[in-house]
């Protein structure tokens, strides 16, 4: 990829915002892009740490699996996130599996570079640990919503979150989740099955909840599905 593509590119990730323009140079220099099929592995639960890397198009599925086989997804990530930072601070092996959802670029930093970036760059250190806090709320979410939730509300609240509704001050109208998701990608997002979501989306659309269209999922009554998110507090 073109230097100058590079440098503007990592410059729209929040981590590197604030960054000097020596020092986007520095790491365009340092690191590399490259492209991800569909499919593809960037790194496996195990895996020794080599870098880390920043999403610069296309989408990713961060997974844990149980002994059984069964599949979390802890999280999907677009333009300007980052990952693999995980091993590559606490010098542990990788501590999850992250496969392209669809085609996609990252940029790589080596170990090397990022510890070395750490300790020159406040402000860089900074966006990696207002990250990781994010991330660790996600996941307190997470295991709130797994721990509390039935299916139904663990999916009214991830389809509430896809399409950036605020439970708190939900907009009147419908919205859309502007990219189509597999239903097997939500149930693993909800630790569910396929069948399970494919049954509670329909019976949402026959009770005039949500429409399928050909680009996604159109939510009809937020209101509902709020009500829905917040759960039986007794279950
Ligand atoms: P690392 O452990 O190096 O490799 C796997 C990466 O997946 C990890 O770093 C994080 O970047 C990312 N990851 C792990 N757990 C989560 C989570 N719960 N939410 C979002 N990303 C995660």
């Amino acid at each position: 990829m073109d230097r100058d593509r590079l440098v503007s590119l990592i410059a729209q990730s929040p981590f590197f915002a604030n960054a000097a323009p020596e020092r986007l140079a520095a790491l365009a220099e340092a690191g590399r892009a490259r492209a991800f099929a569909k499919g593809e592995t960037v790194c496996a639960t195990g895996d020794a740490p080599d870098g880390l890397y920043v999403v610069l198009s296309g989408r990713v599925l961060v997974s844990s699996f149980t002994a059984a086989g069964k599949e979390i997804v802890l999280d999907s990530l677009t333009e300007g996130a980052m990952l693999g930072e995980m091993a590559v601070l606490d010098g542990e092996p990788r501590s999850a599996d992250v496969v392209c959802a669809q085609a996609s670029e990252l940029f790589f930093i080596s170990k090397a570079d990022v510890v070395r970036a750490l300790r020159e760059d406040p402000d860089f250190a900074l966006s990696v640990l207002a990250a990781l806090s994010r991330r660790l709320r996600a996941a307190n979410a997470l295991i709130e919503s797994v721990s509390f939730h039935d299916i139904e509300g663990r999916l009214a609240r991830l389809v509430l979150s896809l399409a950036g509704v605020d439970a708190d001050d939900p907009p009147e109208g419908p919205v859309a989740i502007d990219r189509p998701y597999a239903q097997g990608e939500l149930a693993r997002r909800i630790a569910a099955s396929r069948e399970k979501v494919n049954q509670q989306l329909r019976r949402w659309a026959g009770a005039g909840l949500v429409e399928t269209t050909r680009e996604g999922l159109r939510l009809l009554d937020v209101d509902a599905l709020v009500e829905l998110s917040l759960g039986d507090e007794d279950l």
